[in-house]
């Protein structure tokens, strides 16, 4: 059995194989199928969601399966104070497989150590977005085919942003060229940034704002400010500015190349406007779209419901229980009762580990 945390849990061949199933699945898509007859969706989000969750609600339905679960989890024994491990040992007697988000880090894989389904993550705080990166992956090779040759701006709030984490890392593997594009105390944190460097050696740039690079980039991946997790002296004005300092119109594009995409996880708020709405590089509702067929290959493959190489089994990794709760003041370790903080050696030969659960490097690790 295989979870889905974070996207660096696949290798870019696996990361291939659901991208070339989902294109085949854009014809089940039209027609249904009964690929996962008998199978049942459980979809826990304790975080506002309109995408993620109905696309994933529509993929199991369009797969014949069957779906429940919630939206509001005050409607649950949550409103009770039950945990989240409690919650979830419930929830995979009810279902064969769980896609949840929530507002801490590393929660999706604080469940998966009390679920005998497989967990997809929906996204954990700021930490990882996996299933969203798998739907940006197949709209720029769908749209602007082999990722490796492409420059790509990754341009917002890069701190907080959990798409724009994952989507880093996907784009690290398949040895893209990166763009970071982040208004100042809004840049990558230092543990995203070591792993794209100590881990994937990737090729990325910094710029301040996207009229830096316009010119340079093939796909500018814009990303709404995470208001709900910034820090709360700043206040509604402020972050309107920041928003505003990397907006994205059809001005800016008058400057990118006649090809160059636009994409946003969505949804968007005022740092990408709508007067680009028609222009024809603008990708976001077809990136939305595609959450469809990508979702369904996932599932399909996670459930063994297709006859090709799926996910080859990989040894769990090892973990160590440690005597220090994670710094990370978003951890699910800070929130969840009776969570020992386990930690993973990452690198054995630099001594570099980290929290199992939010994978933040302990404070010592980064060699920093
Ligand atoms: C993203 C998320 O929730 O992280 N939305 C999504 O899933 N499409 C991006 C965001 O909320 O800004």
């Amino acid at each position: 059995m295989r979870d889905l945390i974070g996207i660096d849990d696949l290798d870019r061949g696996e990361i291939e194989s659901v991208l070339d199933l989902a294109a085949e699945m854009e014809v089940l898509r039209e027609m249904g199928s009964d690929l996962c007859k008998g199978k049942i969706l459980a979809t826990i989000f304790y975080e506002p969601s309109t995408r993620t969750r109905l696309s994933f609600e529509s993929a199991m339905l369009r797969l014949g399966g069957e779906v429940l679960g919630f939206a509001d989890p005050q409607t649950t024994s949550v409103a009770k104070d039950e945990t989240l491990a409690d919650t979830v040992h419930m929830v995979c007697n009810y279902s064969d497989i769980i896609v949840m988000r929530h507002s801490k880090a590393g929660a999706a894989r604080l469940a998966a150590q009390h679920s005998v389904v497989p967990i997809v993550n929906a996204g954990d705080d700021a930490h990882q977005h996996p299933t969203q990166s798998l739907t940006d992956l197949f709209t720029i090779r769908r749209l602007r085919g082999d990722i490796s040759e492409l420059t790509v701006g990754i341009c917002g709030d890069l701190r907080f942003g959990r798409a724009a984490h994952s989507l880093a890392y996907a784009l690290a593997m398949f040895g893209a060229r990166i763009v970071l594009i982040a208004p100042t105390g809004l840049e990558l944190p230092e543990d995203v940034s070591w792993r794209l460097d100590n881990l994937y050696g990737a090729n990325t740039s910094l710029a301040e704002t996207p009229r830096d690079v316009i010119g340079e980039l093939d796909v500018l991946y814009v990303n709404r400010l995470q208001k709900e997790r910034l820090p709360a002296e700043l206040d509604a004005n402020a972050i309107k500015d920041v928003a505003r300092s990397y907006r994205v119109d059809a001005d800016l594009m008058k400057l990118a190349k006649p090809d160059c995409l636009v994409m946003h996880p969505l949804p968007r708020v005022d740092e990408l406007t709508h007067d680009l709405d028609d222009d024809p590089r603008a990708a976001y509702f077809q990136q939305s779209s595609n959450g469809v067929p990508v979702r369904m290959a996932l599932m399909a493959m996670l459930l063994r419901r297709v006859d090709r190489p799926a996910f080859r089994e990989k040894p769990r990794r090892v973990t160590e229980p440690s005597e220090h709760v994670c710094a990370n003041p978003a951890c699910v370790t800070q929130a969840e009762p009776r969570v020992r903080p386990l930690v993973e050696t990452v690198d054995a030969a630099r001594g570099v580990k980290w929290c199992a659960y939010c994978r933040y490097l302990l404070p010592d690790a980064s060699g920093s």
